[in-house]
């Protein structure tokens, strides 16, 4: 049985973490964490994918030591690995867009999949390395868009080639891990995350719902929607974030057992409809400004995207004492005060810093 401790400060203070895609969403939230928490954090990934950026907005860098790189250098990846000296790797860094990999399918195979080959490799030369967590995705299971929820043994898939390139990512890990880390029973452990769809302050990616909406409502004008009906996991970016944070934890303390796939989405009853996000996130801007002009429908032809998308997370409720901590309402609340607090110049790190602070200290 894995340890239950959910997110421990103490367990993080002082540990040396490689962190990939530290310039990114997701990992500036985890590096701002780890930074509240006392970790040593080196990051590697290209310069910030978008601008603004929540890395630069929340002044991410000044905490610890960022290094820009591309994954699919394996020379350069591997001695920045070394040079760190990690204890735990978590590799975030991919090419993270659907429509984007319509565009590059061979980019993103080469990041998502050979990146990942890169990243494990080099481990492989790494002796102080304890615990690796791979953050992949709800996008990796063969998608039967059905109404039940994905397990963690459901077969990979994938239509488009981010998503497949996710299952590929998936593949290479378990079999690095049965290849040379003993199946996880060594001194090594190895374990996938796989998220929903995740939403928060400081996301300006393109072709994301949230950073649409929060673009056209600032501006006054209609949002438009590509699939209004498309249901998807829907949870606040510090949730999975903390769910990898707790694997580790797991892997370091337990590598036999929490070396496998875990899912990290949100409550059942948080996988929604795209309009039913649309209405919600109008009405909470209008609450306190100019009202939105709500939303219309894209007609035009769209590259195929899954309609359907439900993780079951009773495994990782059972063996790593995660769950979600915020509903829905309180992830889209925490977005709208984000936002606004942003666009009235006020100081972005300290504010992602309490925002953690709350999060982490809300009752599971
Ligand atoms: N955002 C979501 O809804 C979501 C959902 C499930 C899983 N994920 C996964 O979480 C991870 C982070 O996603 P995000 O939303 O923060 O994306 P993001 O685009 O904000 O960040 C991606 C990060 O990867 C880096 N990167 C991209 N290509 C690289 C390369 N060739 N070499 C080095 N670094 C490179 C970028 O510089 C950036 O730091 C990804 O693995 C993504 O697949 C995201």
């Amino acid at each position: 049985m894995v340890t239950k401790r959910d997110v421990d400060p103490a367990f993080w203070a002082g540990k040396r973490v490689f962190l990939t895609g530290h310039t990114g969403f997701k990992g500036s939230w985890m590096a701002l964490w780890l930074q509240q928490m006392g970790a040593v954090v080196t990051g590697f990934a290209l310069a910030p994918p978008t601008s603004p950026a929540l890395f630069d907005v929340a002044k991410v860098e000044g905490g610890m030591t960022s290094i820009i790189g591309d994954i699919r250098d394996q020379g350069v990846l591997a001695a920045a690995l070394i040079g760190a000296d990690p204890e735990i790797v978590i590799h975030m860094a991919a090419q993270p867009l659907v429509r984007a990999s319509y565009d590059d399918p061979v980019g993103t195979f080469a990041t998502n999949v050979m990146g990942t080959v890169h990243l494990l490799d080099a481990v492989r030369a790494a002796p102080s390395v304890r615990a690796v967590c791979i953050v992949t995705t709800d996008k990796c299971y063969e998608n039967r868009e059905w109404v039940w929820a994905y397990r963690e043994d459901e077969a990979m898939g994938g239509h488009d080639p981010y998503s497949s390139s996710k299952g590929c990512a998936e593949l290479v890990t378990a079999a690095y891990r049965r290849s040379f880390f003993a199946g996880g029973a060594g001194t090594v452990g190895i374990a996938s995350g796989r998220a929903g769809n995740v939403i928060g302050g400081g996301d300006w990616a393109a072709d994301r719902l949230i950073p649409d909406i929060l673009r056209s409502v600032s501006k006054g004008e209609a949002v438009l929607i590509r699939n209004p009906l498309a249901t998807r996991p829907w949870q606040h970016v510090l949730e999975p974030v903390g769910g990898y944070l707790a694997l580790a934890q797991a892997l370091w303390n337990n590598p036999a057992a929490a070396s496998q796939a875990w899912n990290f989405g949100p409550r059942d009853e948080d996988a929604r409809p795209v309009h039913w996000i649309v209405d919600e996130l109008c009405a909470l801007w209008d609450k306190d400004g100019p009202r939105g002009a709500g939303w219309i429908k894209d007609g035009s032809e769209q590259p195929h995207e899954a309609r359907y998308l439900k993780l079951d997370i009773s495994k990782a409720r059972g063996g790593l004492g995660w769950q979600p901590r915020w509903t829905l309402a309180n992830a889209l609340d925490s977005i709208v005060r984000w936002h606004r607090a942003f666009l009235a110049g006020e100081d972005m790190h300290a504010y992602c810093h309490t925002e953690i602070a709350r999060f982490a200290g809300a009752a599971a």
